[in-house]
């Protein structure tokens, strides 16, 4: 491949060519590309291919997931692979062929098989990262890699979904192993019946000989963007021309090498250079040579590129580290990232960020590593890879690294990565080994023990390495002599958006222990051994039980979603979708630099000087009330007016013509500030100020009733970011008649209306809403929507044109809260023989940031504490309190989490401090048939339904079987620990929306139209409601269609959540097509078609419009689910794996069980992110909030779901309320470890 001529790149895109050349726009106006534009807002912006998604910009999400078939200049060969479009700047895609998901297959030419297996295996829920995913398996099928369960989870591993629970997602993908068993075939031939696959959809047909260029029909012209930024790229197609560009370059001028752009996921402040230069042309950096004695790479070999060939030669001698050092990089990054970044990329990383725990660094150090570096004048030096640290590295360009063999039969080569989750994340703390030993395990010359996660400076563990040397690991002196050595050199350096330095310490100890017992294997006695192997996440699988009744379907069927087709091809359009209007403006919010205080002052001039910006409004442009709360007293500004609460709050809002100028003169106004104070963060600081008590009293057990034993306790559950994959997005376009159009991607379109209206004035009939569906909301989109709608509509009013405002994510995880945090305190006392709680006082303090608009979350805690117990006398407290952090809101069971998991946290207490069984305990406070629960009542069935559930889990998990192998599991391992724990949960739901629905039959050909008060986010509610609609009206699914939700249909209606949306829609439509029914009645009853019923009811003057409006019922009813989780850790680590997971929920007649299946198991993932995994962390000092992106803020990836997922919807319970008896229904890594305050002198080898 060539390189382009001038200053112009060249690629294709779904087939048609492209060129980017420097200029202006055809127009005069600015050039539409800069020199960093992004694939991801090329494909979306200038090509409207806005079925490619984008959600972090930083190589974690796999949303802008691609396939791009490059070119190796080294080889000539073409390699498929998926990258990340958000990372990959368009003029560094130099003659890629790229595909994107709208190209593969739509409605019109089918659909791949990716897209179609994916929906109807019900692989999408609010389908925002589908496309994404089809991207993903898509580049797997068409590289020519053998697709195997283990390769599918593999390339899946930079695609996080919030929604599913991946489970469905690996088994619709699983499908297309090639060894299918005879079950996967038939589903396939099923799939193939609905939705054969059709050829390429958008691709060029490529009639003519033009290549792209025109001149067929089916060949589209080239297109021709002019970019701003184009002068400022080089294209070297050799070593000495890279060199001769660096010299070139004046010394004032800043230049960057570009291979992958990965390095901007990482560190995205990186600031602009003056230049760049890509490194893809360059063959000598492409180049990969073996001799006998060692493996030369070139710097931009990949590093997907450097793990396959480490595979190849893992079995060829003096190259067996190569296995491990290959199994270490499938962890590094992702698969997107890892085909697009290189290691030299990696090397650079490091060697400007010292504290970057950078694996490939010490991998390539740990196995001796010699790089090759050219300086301007193409002179090449060779220095180790550690050196490279201290290199002064201006003007120069790694060439290559040369690894050398090693020898096998003396040398261990061993490393290790422990991570918050199980992949796709950065090192707490890594470490690489290199033990030169003999046969009796004497370390015979000085080894090698890097680690990284430590501090900037720390690579060598020299003193330990000192120590070592010529002493035996047999000799239990020199294991606890090295440790302690060890123990003494490793200082991590505190940093407070990174484990804490303890831990570190603690992990650098347990690594170096680690490879001791692997390395003696079985010379150390057989329950130590365990603690030598590392613990992995085999492939995945689930299965999932429910009934079906065939007389209500459609009711009752599993069907796959409506819309999910058009999810997976990324037809689905979502609120930021939308094209802009031609004068549409962009905006992006300028927030506080402290989290207590005043501002003194705000200076917007640099930033309004910045070309193309429109404006700047902030507090005094709101005509109406600066308020974004809708009810009650509390007030929350919505852009402050002085007063500061916490870090990250909205000041005003810039408006620009291009995104790209609103964010740099955000960056531009300067705040100055008055009255700082240390913010308040904490429950237990907040409780401290108002000058309560913070502490719980001692462990102390003070009763002195005989028989009876007290536990007191206190726990804390964090808070939880949403981590919706479609961030808060709104448009806001001025009409005329002073009206507004308002597409806000809400949950709760009544309060955006009213927020709106109240801060604007504009009275509500004067702004028009509509919300086709949401990309995932999980409570975040009830009360933030109508802050940021506001935000847009105030803007969009001053400068009287059309304003878009999608949050960054960065913004959105700063700006606004998540989940409410909670401390609960608890003192209980039990029998000691039977283990009944004689007496409970148990409080819930919750966070509820900087106002207390979601306060009363803890009265939904109060309504669950009881759980499935019987409750007499507990008494149970609710109180919230004020932090300098974003103001926290509703997540997805909000309170009810913290409500179960406060009395299941009592449980356990109590069943430890009495030696009992934990089961056993519960069952004995278990509630009965008589007792009245404080909300949900107890219907005569309940006891029954949740005794059925026992017995079953009990009998089909076999749980007292598996509790005596695990108990035999852990009698027999030291350092690896299994646990099973049932927990059951009790849900009273209140069926409490009110919800207008319209249903609508079309006369001419009977097809039928509804729109419900309810908002589709992914919990399949328009599918719900068709199926209700079609069983009702007694009509094929088929004939209808769920519209968007519209506040001129549904001005009054409350917002979609508590997860009685579907329920409450689904009602709503029943009775509008009872209704419907009623007027048809005569009709039918003559025996014609439904075609022809309607078409004489319309002629007989019948209103074919039925509009029912559902009021609230207000008699709650239990939803009863139980869990049996298997948990497998590593206390060395303190990483842990989900062997098996049994969950069973009582849905009653499920509407739609494949969809209530999904939600099970989506919210179970959810569940676990939050207590195991994801956690906020904050600098103390300024109340800013430190995980604020997708790089340290985790939630679940697809490897860190149980390995056995069972899911089941228990059956035949029926229910008179839900309609046609339905239902709806951070430990973290480092604190697992920390709980079980290893020290030293545990790590014993006899
Ligand atoms: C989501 C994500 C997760 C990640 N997780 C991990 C992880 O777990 N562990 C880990 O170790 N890394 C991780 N990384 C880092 C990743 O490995 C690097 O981003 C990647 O290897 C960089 O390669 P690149 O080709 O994209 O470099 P670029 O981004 O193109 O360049 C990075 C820097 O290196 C310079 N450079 C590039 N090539 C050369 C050269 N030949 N000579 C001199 N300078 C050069 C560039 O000028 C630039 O300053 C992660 C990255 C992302 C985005
Ligand atoms: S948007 Fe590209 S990986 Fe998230
Ligand atoms: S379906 Fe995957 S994020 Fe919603």
């Amino acid at each position: 491949m060539s390189a382009p001529k001038g200053k112009m790149v060249s690629f294709t895109i779904d087939g048609q060519q492209h060129q980017v050349s420097v200029g202006a726009a055809s127009d005069g106006s600015t050039a539409p590309v800069t020199a960093s534009t992004s694939l991801a807002d090329y494909l979306r912006d200038q090509c409207g291919l806005r079925g490619t998604k984008v959600m972090c910009r930083g190589g974690m999400c796999g949303a802008c997931v691609v396939t791009a078939r490059v070119t190796d200049p080294a080889t000539g060969q073409t390699e498929v692979r998926a990258v990340n479009s958000c990372l990959a700047p368009v003029h560094n895609c130099q003659g890629w062929q790229i595909e994107t998901v709208q190209a593969i297959g739509d409605r019109k030419a089918g659909y791949h098989p990716a897209q179609s297996r994916l929906a109807q295996m019900n692989g999408t829920q609010c389908g925002y990262c589908s496309p994404g995913m089809v991207m993903s398996m898509y580049s797997l099928l068409e590289s020519g890699e053998a697709v195997t369960p283990q390769s599918v989870e593999q390339h899946l591993d930079g695609n996080l979904c919030r929604c599913t629970g991946y489970r469905p997602i690996l088994d619709a993908f699983k499908t297309f192993v090639p060894e299918a068993d005879e079950k996967t075939q038939q589903i396939i031939k099923d799939i193939e019946d609905v939705a054969p696959s059709g050829s390429k959809a958008g691709l060029c047909a490529k009639k003519c000989s033009g290549g792209g260029g025109g001149g067929c029909v089916g060949c589209p012209r080239t297109a021709r963007l002019a970019s701003d930024g184009a002068e400022k790229w080089s294209y070297p197609t050799s070593l000495a021309e890279l060199c001769a560009i660096i010299k070139a370059n004046p010394a004032d001028k800043t230049l960057k090498l570009v291979r992958g752009n990965t390095g901007t996921g990482v560190y995205h402040d990186a600031g602009q250079p003056d230049g760049y230069v890509s490194l893809l042309k360059v063959p000598e950096l492409s180049q990969v040579t073996q001799t006998s004695s060692a493996l030369t790479l070139g710097a931009a070999v990949s590093l997907s590129r450097v793990i396959e060939e480490f595979q190849k030669l893992s079995s060829t001698a003096g190259f067996g580290h190569f296995s491990d050092m290959a199994s270490h990089l499938l962890l590094v990054a992702n698969t997107p990232v890892r085909n697009a970044g290189s290691w030299a990329g990696n090397l650079m990383l490091k060697q400007t960020h010292g504290d970057f725990p950078s694996d490939v660094f010490l991998l390539l150090a740990a196995a001796g590593g010699r790089l090759q570096i050219a300086d301007e004048d193409a002179a090449t030096t060779e220095i180790s890879v550690e050196q490279l640290l201290s290199e002064d590295m201006a003007r120069k360009v790694i060439v290559s690294v040369t690894l050398p063999t090693l020898d096998e039969t003396k040398y261990v080569f061993k490393s290790y990565k422990i991570t918050p989750r199980a992949i796709s994340a950065h090192a707490y703390v890594n470490a690489a080994f290199v033990l030169p030993l003999d046969a009796s395990f004497t370390v015979v010359e000085k080894p090698t023990l890097l680690f990284g996660g430590i501090s900037a400076d720390f690579v060598h563990a020299a003193n330990t390495e000192a120590f070592l040397e010529g002493r035996s690991l047999t000799d239990e002196q020199t294991v606890q002599g090295a440790l302690a050595a060890l123990q003494a050199e490793v200082v991590p350096t505190p940093d407070p958006a990174e484990a804490d330095p303890a831990y570190r310490r603690s992990l650098a100890c347990a690594l170096l222990y680690k490879v001791v017992l692997r390395v003696l294997g079985d010379q150390v006695p057989a329950p130590l051994r365990s603690g030598g192997e590392d613990l992995t996440h085999p492939v995945s699988s689930g299965t999932q039980q429910f009934d079906t009744d065939q007389t209500l379907w459609p009711v009752n069927k599993a069907v796959p979603k409506l819309e999910a087709q058009a999810q997976t091809s990324g037809e689905a359009k979502y609120t930021g979708d939308e094209p802009a209007e031609p004068d549409e403006l962009v905006a992006v919010y300028v927030q506080t630099t402290i989290a207590n205080g005043k501002v003194a002052s705000v200076d917007t001039s640099a930033a309004l000087a910045v070309p193309g910006v429109a404006g700047y409004v902030s507090a005094a442009d709101i005509a109406g009330v600066n308020n974004i709360c809708s009810y009650g007293d509390t007030v929350e500004e919505l852009f402050t007016s002085g007063q500061v609460l916490y870090y990250g709050q909205a000041v005003g809002l810039i408006v620009a013509d291009t995104y790209r100028a609103a964010r740099t003169a955000a960056g531009l106004v300067k705040i100055t500030y008055t009255d700082v104070q240390p913010p308040v963060l904490t429950i237990k600081d907040a409780l401290k100020k108002q000058g309560g008590s913070a502490t719980t009293t001692p462990a102390a057990k003070t009763t002195s009733k005989q028989g009876v034993r007290q536990v007191i306790g206190e726990f804390s559950i964090g808070g939880q970011y949403h981590f919706t994959m479609e961030t808060q997005t709104v448009r806001a376009v001025p009409r005329d008649d002073d009206q507004l159009d308002l597409f806000s991607a809400t949950q709760d379109m009544r309060d955006v209306n009213k927020v709106v209206s109240q801060i604007t004035t504009l009275p509500m009939h004067k702004i028009n809403m509509s919300v086709r569906r949401l990309g995932g909301g999980y409570g975040s989109k009830l009360q933030h929507p109508s802050r940021v709608a506001s935000a847009a509509a105030v803007a969009a009013l001053t400068v009287n044109k059309p304003v878009r405002l999608v949050l960054d994510i960065r913004t959105n995880m700063t700006l606004l809260g998540g989940r409410l945090p909670y401390l609960i305190q608890y003192q209980a006392e039990a029998d000691e023989t039977t283990g009944k709680i004689s007496s409970l006082q148990i409080k819930f303090t919750a966070d509820a940031g900087a106002v207390g608009y979601a306060a009363d979350d803890t009265s939904l805690a109060l309504d669950t504490v009881t759980n499935v117990y019987e409750a007499e006398g507990w008494q149970t407290e609710g109180t919230a309190v004020l932090t300098n952090t974003a103001s926290n809101t509703w997540c997805r069971a909000p309170g009810t989490v913290q409500g179960v998991s406060g009395i299941e946290c009592v449980m356990d207490h109590l069943a430890h401090e009495l030696g009992m069984d934990p089961w056993a305990l519960r069952q004995a406070n278990f509630f009965g048939p008589d007792t009245k629960f404080r909300k949900g009542g107890n219907r005569a069935t309940d006891y029954d339904v949740f005794m059925q559930m026992v017995t079953e889990m009990f009998s089909e998990a076999d749980i007292d079987a598996r509790k005596a192998d695990i108990a035999q599991f852990n009698q027999d391992n030291r350092w690896r620990k299994r646990a099973l724990s049932l927990v059951p949960v009790r849900w009273p739901i209140l069926l409490f929306a009110r919800y207008p629905t319209i249903v609508s039959i079309f006369k001419d050909d009977g097809t039928v139209a509804v729109s419900t008060g309810g908002v589709e986010m992914g919990q399949g509610l328009n599918t719900k409601v068709a199926q209700v609609c079609a069983k009702v009206l007694g009509i094929p699914l088929e004939l209808v269609s769920v519209k968007p939700n519209m506040n001129i249909i549904n001005p009054n209606g409350d917002a979609t959540g508590g997860s009685v949306g579907s329920d409450m829609s689904s009602l709503a439509t029943k009775a509008a097509c009872e209704e419907m029914n009623e007027r048809l009645a005569p009709f039918k009853a003559e025996g014609r078609a439904w075609a022809d019923v309607v078409k004489r009811a319309f002629n007989l003057g019948v209103n074919l419009t039925a509009y029912h409006y559902q009021k609230p019922i207000l008699t709650p009813y239990n939803i009863f689910a139980l869990a049996a989780v298997e948990l497998e850790m590593d206390v060395l680590t303190g990483q842990y794996r989900l062997n098996r997971t049994d969950l069973y929920e009582d849905a009653g007649q499920s509407l739609s069980p494949a969809i209530d299946i999904g939600q099970c198991e989506g919210a179970f993932i959810m569940g676990m992110g939050l207590h195991l995994g994801e956690e906020n962390r904050y600098d103390t000092e300024t109340g800013r909030k430190l995980t604020d992106s997708s790089w340290n803020y985790y939630v679940p990836s697809s490897k860190d779901i149980p390995t056995d997922f069972r899911v089941k919807l228990i059956k035949n319970n029926d229910n008179p309320i839900g309609i046609f008896n339905s239902k709806d229904a951070p430990g973290t890594v480092e604190k697992a470890q920390t709980a079980c305050q290893l020290s030293p002198e545990m790590f014993v080898i006899s």
